[in-house]
């Protein structure tokens, strides 16, 4: 397996060669085999046309650090002195290299996990993934889609402010650059009576109807 400055090398230089569709998914399915979420995220990789090769980002097996302390005052000081093709910036390249950002993650605490936000955290690099102009911020990510797969233990209409995961993602899409965010959800898998493998199976079936489309 690649290293991540290593892979993100090549996805350079697939990039100026233009011949390979790159698609990064970021899997934040926490509760592993049991997770819904990931049956969602996998039959919609399972669907994805060929032509793209799939490079994943397993969020629980990444050394992933909230920005604090010398952690954060080490990052200050590389964007300082301007130092981003630091190793510790390769996440933030290959987020910004990639044709297609698949982000799956559960629904928690009216929002997604933690880790998912600092993996954010850490990718938010100025000149790599977004810039800012006199015009305000500039997203410097190349993905024409980025598309959101989750479930969630109760249902939430949309616009009810309880759901902060799908917005939250709307603005990261604007300030990272992807030119559209598609969201498949599975709603109230955890309500009384709920069919949740029913549930599963018909989020599932949209997932790959949207993945067969790109
Ligand atoms: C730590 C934690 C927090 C959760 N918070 C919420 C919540 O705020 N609202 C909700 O509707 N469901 C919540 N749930 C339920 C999950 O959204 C639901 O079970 C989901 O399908 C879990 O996805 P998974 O099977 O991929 O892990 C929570 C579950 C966990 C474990």
């Amino acid at each position: 397996m690649e290293s991540a400055k290593e892979e993100s090398r090549l996805w350079r230089r697939a990039g100026t060669e233009g011949a390979v569709k790159r698609a990064l998914y970021i899997d934040c399915c926490i509760r592993g085999k049991q997770s819904r979420t990931r049956k969602v995220a996998e039959a919609f990789l399972a669907a994805l046309p060929k032509t793209w090769k799939v490079t994943t980002v397993n969020l629980m097996r990444e050394d992933l650090r909230p920005l604090s302390g010398e952690f954060f005052a080490g990052r200050e000081e590389l964007l300082q002195t301007g130092k981003i093709d630091d190793v510790r910036f390769d996440r933030a390249r290959q987020l910004a290299a990639a044709d297609l950002v698949v982000i799956a993650a559960p629904f928690w605490d009216m929002s997604f996990p933690a880790l998912l936000k600092i993996y954010i955290e850490n990718v938010s690099v100025e000149g790599i993934t977004f810039r800012g102009t006199e015009e305000g911020l500039r997203g410097l990510c190349r993905a024409e889609r980025c598309v959101f797969l989750t479930t969630r233990g109760a249902a939430y209409a949309p616009g009810d402010p309880m759901e902060q995961a799908l917005p939250y993602l709307r603005a990261i899409q604007k300030f990272f650059g992807f030119g559209a965010l598609d969201c498949v959800a599975a709603d109230g898998l955890d309500l009384d009576g709920a069919d949740a493998d029913a549930l599963v199976a018909e989020a599932c079936a949209r997932a790959a109807a949207l993945a067969e489309t790109l």
